[in-house]
């Protein structure tokens, strides 16, 4: 499959110059196409045998195809509903007290802020804030955790390698399926990402790595029946997975688990390497073209994000939609952001300069 094959799959582009994978990766037609199915079999045949037979693989192929992913191994992936989700998992999961800190960056997503919050306010957590660049410079001797992002939300900035004993927490919303993801390399203790961003799946999926080492480590605040490896065993807990599994959400359909495979298989199918090259080149080439035109673009790594400085970022994200590009703009910041991936093309960045 060429770029222009995979960029055809996605039925958006008819229309739009789609730029917001970061809030939202493009649906394929193949994902509606397999959600259908499982809803077609729900109704004819009733949400029973067949229908959770076929859930129970989806959810296995889903976990293996998430793994690949982020260069891990299966037994180390959990299923979860977003990012937010995997990273409450954590924050909520070892046991952190008061006058334990957690340091994080100063420009981080709600999804990771909330998390924090909590733990400040139920557990007398302290937290600690410094720019992202920074963190390891900032590392106390109370700091129990670090939770940034992997890849910063507003600007596409790229976390510092973090090589001391503190147990990593990265926000990959805006990594997984981004950037080429190697967890081991990565050296983080988790790792949590979106299903519904660069991995183009629907909204309640998502993934959280755990590092095989801090498995013990983690409570599994959320255990469910889907985090027993035999679940007739009921209070037993050596029935619970001895693996990352015992960290999985119930709150995932057969219905989403098979939208989201076909993404990935989909992704797959132009291959993994080529979709983060394409991405990677094309977002630089709006950075470089941006900066031509005289924009401010923010600090960015080699990243998916590009986002320039616009005098009014709302009113102009509202007009760019109107000419049929969809971009968004950060609140509280002087930024408008656009996400570039695979299935973008020139045509999508001639638009965008051309309504700005
Ligand atoms: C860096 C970052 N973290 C977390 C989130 C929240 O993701 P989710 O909806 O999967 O929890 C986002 C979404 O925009 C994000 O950009």
């Amino acid at each position: 499959m060429d770029a222009a094959g995979l960029r055809a799959e996605f039925p958006v582009f008819a229309r739009v110059a789609y730029l917001n994978a970061g809030t939202c990766g493009p649906l394929p037609g193949a994902a509606r196409l397999a959600l259908d199915e499982v809803v077609d079999l729900a109704e004819v045949d009733g949400r029973r045998g067949a229908y959770y037979d076929r859930f129970f693989a989806l959810r296995d192929r889903q976990r293996e195809a998430y793994a690949g992913v982020l260069g891990a191994a299966p037994a180390d992936v959990a299923l979860t509903t977003s990012t937010s989700d995997g990273v409450a998992r954590v924050v909520a999961g070892l046991g952190l007290a008061a006058g334990d800190e957690i340091l994080t960056s100063d420009a981080e997503h709600p999804g990771v802020l909330g998390p924090l919050l909590a733990a400040r306010e139920r557990l007398g957590v302290t937290i600690r804030t410094a720019p992202l660049a920074e963190l390891p410079d900032h590392v106390g001797e109370r700091t129990r955790l670090i939770a940034c992002s992997h890849v910063g939300w507003v600007t596409g900035d790229v976390a510092p390698r973090f090589d001391g004993d503190v147990p990593v927490l990265l926000d990959g919303a805006q990594g997984v399926g981004a950037i080429p993801l190697d967890m081991g390399a990565l050296g983080c203790a988790f790792y949590a990402g979106s299903g519904q961003k660069w991995l183009c799946g629907p909204v309640g999926t998502g993934m959280l790595y755990v590092a095989p080492e801090h498995r013990e480590r983690l409570a599994p605040v959320a255990l469910s029946y889907v985090g027993y490896a035999d679940a007739a065993r009921g209070l037993d807990a050596d029935a619970i997975h001895a693996t990352a599994q015992r960290f999985d959400t119930p709150a995932l359909s057969a219905e989403t688990a098979a939208a989201a495979l076909a993404s990935l298989d989909l992704l797959a199918g132009f291959g993994w390497d080529a979709v983060h090259a394409r991405a990677r080149e094309l977002a630089g080439q709006l950075a470089a073209r941006l900066r031509e035109a005289g924009r401010t673009v923010g600090p960015r790594g080699e990243t998916t994000l590009v986002a320039w400085e616009d005098p009014e970022p709302d009113a102009t994200s509202e007009r760019l939609a109107a000419a049929g590009v969809a971009v968004r703009f950060l609140p509280n910041t002087p930024y408008l952001r656009a996400s570039v991936g695979a299935w973008n093309d020139e045509d999508d960045l001639d638009r965008l300069l051309a309504a700005l």
